[in-house]
């Protein structure tokens, strides 16, 4: 449990605000799951997933991966048997990997710091597995991922220890639930990474309203 960061996931982690992470997944697309999953033995796909499945267990019900990456989170939620998952993500090459998993009905290429253009696409759930923290998503890009969901639609997130301190994730989150955005009903630590201490936060909400 002692492996060093190094390569596009040091990259990754040591990324300023403002920065963006686009070309390094777009470079690293090919090689992320070899690295992900056999240099640190990452398991945050996993542990989001059983959190999402003890939340939503309709498999029958569309549900939006957002920050789909290669396809890991649409590979866990079809070994559980949800059958109809879309997978949004701004990288092209991340996108293909995912395709090519056929687990997606339909991959979206989006950038979740914007509006989303979803067409007349709307979600009974949705989940997003490590696309929070600098370079990706931010705190103030929750609201835009809530409107993906129906009201009373789940959403989960699982994102790395760092930004959840640094941008102070646990407001944020306080925040959306006293304006009755979503109600927070998980919010548990773990280790993500078996190679590694990485410790990560899961978190389960549930969009209110009408
Ligand atoms: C660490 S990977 C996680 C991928 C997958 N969810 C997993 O757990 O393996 C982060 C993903 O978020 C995507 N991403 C980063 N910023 C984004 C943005 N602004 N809009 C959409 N996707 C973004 C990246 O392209 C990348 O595929």
């Amino acid at each position: 449990m002692n492996k060093p960061l190094d390569g596009y996931v040091k990259r990754l982690t040591g990324m300023g605000a403002g920065e963006s992470s686009l070309e390094v997944y777009e470079h690293w697309a090919s090689g992320y799951e070899a690295t992900m999953l056999d240099d640190y033995g990452y398991v945050a796909p996993r542990i989001a997933v059983d959190v999402f499945e003890a939340l939503h267990g309709d498999r029958e019900t569309p549900i939006l991966d957002l920050g789909c990456g290669t396809g890991l989170v649409g590979v866990e939620l079809a070994s559980r048997g949800y059958r109809h998952v879309d997978g949004l993500d701004i990288s092209r090459n991340m996108l293909a990997e995912a395709e090519a998993k056929a687990v997606y009905r339909d991959l979206l290429e989006g950038d979740m710091t914007g509006p989303l253009d979803l067409g007349s696409r709307q979600y009974a759930a949705a989940i997003g597995v490590g696309c929070f923290g600098n370079g990706h998503v931010g705190p103030s890009h929750l609201e835009e991922m809530i409107r993906t969901v129906d009201p009373g639609g789940v959403l989960v997130f699982y994102m790395n220890g760092i930004p959840f301190e640094d941008d102070d994730y646990p407001a944020h989150f306080k925040a959306l639930d006293a304006r009755g955005a979503w109600s927070v009903e998980i919010l548990e630590q773990s280790n993500y990474m078996e190679a590694l201490e990485r410790p990560g936060w899961v978190m389960g909400a549930r969009r209110t309203g009408g």
